[in-house]
């Protein structure tokens, strides 16, 4: 099967800047993968150039089968990208917009009343599905775009930091749609600044730094690169007594866990795994400027 997003040698420069530099990646069809760097690594303008809202330096990309330089309609055709706002109508009410959207995409009136129910119910908008969308909170109008992201499903769902400034309810409903998307067949394509939903989410994650993808793998295999579990011994107060890597298996967690003794002095014992924080910091050399760890997950 050809993949449902296929890169290569993705180049964009703003004059002298070059943003990215050399960007090859391939997505399957119903994978989900996430394009995860630090603040300006150039996600959102890799998704701009995917999504054929920006033109290409250098390079191929085809996304659904076409290329987005010579057939950006075929191409528009199959994506959904979130974030659409302008595509958001302030004096209808949320059931309209979703309504109107539904028809625009060929749904019967019945189908798209239908569609709209179910996905205000999704994201928690149906208390607020009579009332206009000027009277609503930043993070209903968010919801609201998003619903208005899946009124069709697409071949190809992107998503730019879809959960950034969403609450933690929502961002539970929206990973289930998101799971649910994918298991039926689209291929979502997201960036996030949430490693953890990255790694919750994704059936592969690509590493952005310096324009070009620095790593790509399963969220265990980018675990794996900086080790497994470490197993660590805590006296009283909490305080860090040792800290011992092990070798991820249950035979050598149990090999460390008979070298503690008495002597030790542990009040606890816990186990840390790696985050994909560590690989971060291990492939780029530097942290994210965004370490905030969403609660509920946390
Ligand atoms: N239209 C533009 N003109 C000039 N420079 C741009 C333009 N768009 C983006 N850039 C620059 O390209 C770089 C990458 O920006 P981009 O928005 O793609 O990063 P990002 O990875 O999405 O960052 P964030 O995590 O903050 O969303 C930044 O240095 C930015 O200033
Ligand atoms: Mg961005």
């Amino acid at each position: 099967m050809s993949p449902a997003i296929d890169v290569r040698g993705l180049r964009v420069s703003f004059g002298a800047h070059t943003v990215l530099d050399g960007l090859d990646l391939e997505v399957a069809p119903g994978e989900v993968f996430a394009l995860l760097g630090p603040n300006g690594a150039g996600k959102t303008t890799a998704i701009s150039v995917l999504t054929t809202l920006l033109a290409a330096t250098a390079g191929t990309v085809r996304v659904a089968g076409h290329d987005v330089s010579s057939a950006p309609v075929e191409v528009r055709r199959r994506i959904a990208l979130t974030g659409q706002s302008a595509a958001v109508d302030d004096m209808l009410t949320a059931t309209e917009n979703l309504v109107m959207l539904g028809r625009l995409s060929g749904l019967t009136p019945r189908a798209a009343r239908d569609r709209a129910a179910e996905l205000l119910a999704r994201f928690s908008l149906s208390d607020a599905a009579d009332k206009r969308v000027k009277t609503f909170s930043g993070g209903m109008r968010r919801r609201l775009d998003l619903a208005l992201s899946f009124v069709v499903v697409p071949e190809v769902l992107f998503l730019d930091e879809p959960t950034t400034g969403v609450d933690p309810r929502s961002r539970l409903d929206l990973w289930e749609v998101i799971r649910t998307l994918a298991d039926a067949g689209t291929t979502v394509f997201l960036t996030t600044q949430y490693l953890e939903e990255a790694d919750l989410l994704a059936d592969r994650v690509a590493i952005l730094d310096g324009g070009r993808i620095v790593e790509t793998g399963t969220p265990a295999q980018l675990k794996a690169l900086v080790g497994s579990d470490t197993v660590v011994l805590h006296g009283p107060d909490d305080v860090v007594l040792r800290e011992i890597p092990t070798d991820g298996s249950v035979a050598g967690l149990r090999r460390v866990l008979d070298q503690i003794d008495d002597t030790d002095a542990a009040a606890s014992v816990t186990l840390r795994r790696p985050t994909l924080d560590d690989v971060f910091l291990s492939l780029t050399g530097a942290p994210r400027d965004d370490a905030r760890i969403p609660q509920e997950i946390a």
